[in-house]
Parts: structure tokens; sequence; C-alpha cells
């Protein structure tokens, strides 16, 4: 074997002979890992810090370690570090440059540490920080969809059962079930950062390590709010990334289900809403068309990321403790479904904005869906005829109105009165679209002042 093969600097000592070039191709990661650069340097630093403390390595070699990562890092930054599959993955390429910029201190840093434990922690740092961007971009979605609401509180939209005119919403209640799922989403993002937030360092390959290091003080360094209690754990269980899948993969349906609406929305069939031009495509063929490609594809987006949670559970089932290599094919479904769910959240963000709704085109399909019936049913009811007769007279007369091709307000009191007697003048107020929503007032309900109110408490929390 070569001394200049590179791919053997870390384990040559044991080898008869080189990593084949196919083998190489295939158990190297540094395409992919590389992103972890900041967080593997940050991680090492901590490391370093408290070995030097600890009396492990010397304070020069602190020194010179902390000289040759701020060196690395320009250098990646900069675009003028050399990655090499040669060098497997993310942690060996820094880790040999920062020996060939420092000497014998490079080869000190990993000192009573194994990539098992690095790379955990790497990636916990990294989804760290990647949820607490989440996390912003949810709370400015939310932002976006109180402020729509809120200009729409009291904008009457038909709302379906069965895709079907059932009742009347207001488009701003119908877009505060939206931040009520996000709401939920925010609180799983929360909820799985507590569980990421823990220190694998110090479990080394799996059992720990000999060496008298303090794994709280590396904890603090980085943040960390505390440390993996197991070190066997600590370096094989990949839980945290897949509860964040799981919850991207529940915030991908919200905003799946969501796209559809628009979907359905911008079509002329409905008319309810225009989307922004910024925001559609036309076709290669046919003129006319505007295509509500954004929403499409997110609604498109959530397959892929159900496909990551399904790659992550699958990964990681079979797998005996401790560390097994198979833990390398974590990082390309978490990076992507990180990536996927920040770009969509994104894009709600710019294009929330974007929306004009059709007031009218609410209103003429509200008309058109007998939308007020169940109210004509209440107000019998409250007249004192049981709720199942009085379902069965109103049914009697949607029937009636169906056939002259008229909506219930617009049938005369005579008219109305052949199917109950009890049915007065101030039916008419009871009929109509706005009496049906500021019914609704109660907490939870979309009458206008109940939807302002929700907006009130949403901004407050
Ligand atoms: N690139 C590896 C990964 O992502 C780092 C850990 C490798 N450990 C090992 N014993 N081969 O999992």
């Amino acid at each position: 074997m070569s001394q200049s093969d590179s791919s053997q600097y870390t384990w040559a000592g044991r080898f008869s002979e080189p990593t084949s070039e196919l083998v190489k191709r295939y158990t190297a990661s540094v395409n992919f890992d590389r992103r972890l650069w900041r967080q593997d340097i940050r991680a090492s630093l901590a490391h370093a810090s408290m070995l030097a403390r600890q009396g492990i390595i010397s304070a020069g070699d602190l020194a010179d370690i902390e000289r040759g990562m701020a060196q690395v890092a320009s250098e990646i930054e900069a675009g003028s570090f050399v990655w090499s599959i040669d060098l497997e993955d993310v942690h060996l390429n820094i880790e040999k440059r920062l020996t060939a910029l420092i000497g014998d201190a490079g080869k000190r840093l990993h000192t009573g540490r194994s990539r098992n434990d690095q790379v955990a922690t790497d990636i916990r740092l990294y989804l760290r920080d990647s949820i607490d961007d989440i996390s912003i971009l949810l709370e400015e979605f939310q932002t976006r969809l109180l402020e729509l609401a809120e200009r729409e509180a009291a904008t009457p939209l038909p709302g379906f059962t069965h895709l079907q005119v059932a009742q009347p919403v207001t488009l701003g209640h119908h877009l505060l079930a939206y931040f009520e799922m996000a709401r939920r989403d925010a609180e799983r993002f929360a909820d799985c950062r507590r569980r990421t937030n823990r220190l694998p360092l110090g479990a080394a390959a799996l059992a720990g390590t000999t060496y008298p290091i303090d794994r709280r003080l590396v904890a603090d360094l980085l943040g960390f709010d505390g440390v993996c209690e197991n070190s066997l754990d600590a370096v094989s269980d990949r839980d945290f990334a897949i509860e964040f899948c799981a919850a991207s993969a529940l915030l991908m349906m919200h905003l799946s289900r969501f796209s559809e609406e628009l979907v359905l929305w911008m079509n002329p069939c409905f008319g309810f809403i225009r989307l922004a031009d910024r925001f559609c495509t036309g076709s290669s063929i046919m003129p006319q068309k505007k295509n509500p490609d954004v929403p499409e594809l997110a609604r498109g987006k959530s397959g892929r990321v159900y496909g990551h949670l399904t790659a992550l559970l699958t990964l990681m089932k079979g797998q005996p403790l401790a560390y097994n290599k198979d833990n390398q094919e974590d990082k390309e479904p978490l990076f992507d479904t990180i990536d996927t769910v920040t770009d969509t959240l994104r894009i709600f963000v710019e294009m929330i904005p974007g929306i004009t709704p059709h007031p009218e085109n609410m209103r003429n399909a509200l008309r058109q869906g007998f939308a007020t019936a169940t109210d004509l049913a209440d107000y019998l009811t409250r007249k004192g005829l049981p709720f199942r007769d009085a379902h069965a007279a109103v049914g009697l007369a949607v029937r009636r109105a169906e056939q002259l091709g008229v909506d219930l307000a617009q049938l005369s009191l005579a008219e109305l009165r052949q199917f109950s007697s009890l049915i007065d003048q101030d039916v008419f107020a009871v009929l109509t679209v706005e009496g049906s929503l500021a019914a609704r007032k109660h907490l939870g309900g979309t009458a206008p002042e109940q939807v302002m109110a929700a907006i009130g408490r949403a901004r407050r929390a």
C-alpha cells in the first residue's frame, strides 16, 4: 500500500490493501455531509476546549487547534477547501486539513472521541438550528394568515362538506383553521427540539472513553440542554430526526390541503380568488392558460417528505445496538426534509399576500347551495318544532326552491308557510348569509366578531 494513498490515512495500520475505488464511492458521504462543516468545527472546538481544561491536551495544542480550525473555516467559506472522497466524510476531510496545517495538535483532536458521537453531535446541532429557522418561518406564515384573516373577517365564503355547499363561513374563519394547524405544527417542532438538543459527545465509539472528560462542559459550550445519558443510545438512535420528519410530514400535509384549496379556488368554475401572476406559470401550448404551479408543487412535495419519514423509520428498524453504517443514510432524507419544509414555508409567506379574494363569486356560490337551510331548521326549532321535523320541513322547502330555481330567501312568505305555519316575516333575517354568520357567535364560531376575537387571542399568544 502506498503511503500517499490518503484513503488509508485513518486506518491504514490494520489493512493489507487499499479500499477499492468502487467501495470508496459507495461509502463516501462527503458530497452530502459537507453541509455539516460549521457544526463539525464548532463541536470540535468545544471538544478541544474541554480536553485542554481537563489537562488531556495542552493549552498550546488547543491554541493550535483553534488557529487551524479558523483557517479551515475560512478556506471552506472561500470555496478553496479541497474536499476529497478519499477521506470519506466531512469529519475526516476537516481533520486531515487541520493536521496538514498544524501538525501533531491536529492528530490529538480525536482523543476521547469517535466519528460515531461526532456525527451524532453534528446532526443534532444542525437540526436544532434548522428547527429554529423553521419556527421563525412558521411564525411568519401564521402572521400572514392573521393579516389576511383580519381583512376578510366578515367576507362570506361557502363552507363545504363533501365539497358541496354546506353553510356560510367567513373567509377569515376559514384561514384561521390553517392558523390553528400551524400552531400545532409549531408546538410539535418545539417539542422535537427539546429531545434533539442533547449532547452525544463523550459516548465515543459506543462505550464511553477512558479519559477524564467533562461532558457537561461540552454540552454548555454547545448550548445543549443536557447530555444523552446512555453512550450506546447516544451514538445509535436517530429518533429525533424521525420525529422531525414526522412533524414535517404533518406540516406538509396541512400546507398541501391549503394548496389544494388555492388550486380549486383559482379555477374559474369557483373563481373565489386570484393568485398574483408571479406565483403562476403559463402553458407552452395553450396560450390562454394560467396555472397554479406553485401550490400544486407544494402539494406534490408533501410526497417526498412522507417518503423521507418512511425511509428513516425503515433505516432504523433492524439495527442492533450501537452505531451501524446504515446511519450514514440518515442525512439525505433529513436534509431534503429540512430544505423542502423551509422552501415551502418561504413560498407560503410570500404567496399569501398575493391572494386576492373575489367576494362576489363566493356569495354567488353560496346562493346556489341553500347554505342557510340549517338556519331555517334552527329557526323552526326555536319556535318549538322538534329538530327532526324541522329538518324534514326545510328539506321540502329546499326541493321547492330548487324547482323554481331560486334561493330559500327568494321564496315568498306564503310559499314558505306551506312548509310550516310557524314561519313568520322574521324568517328573512335568518335566511340571509349575514344572519347565518352572525348567529354563530360562540367561542370558535364563524361570526365575524368571533373571528376578530380569535385573531386578537392569536396575536397575544
Ligand atoms: N460518515 C459517517 C456517518 O455519517 C460518520 C460515522 C462513521 N463511523 C464509522 N464508524 N464508520 O454516519
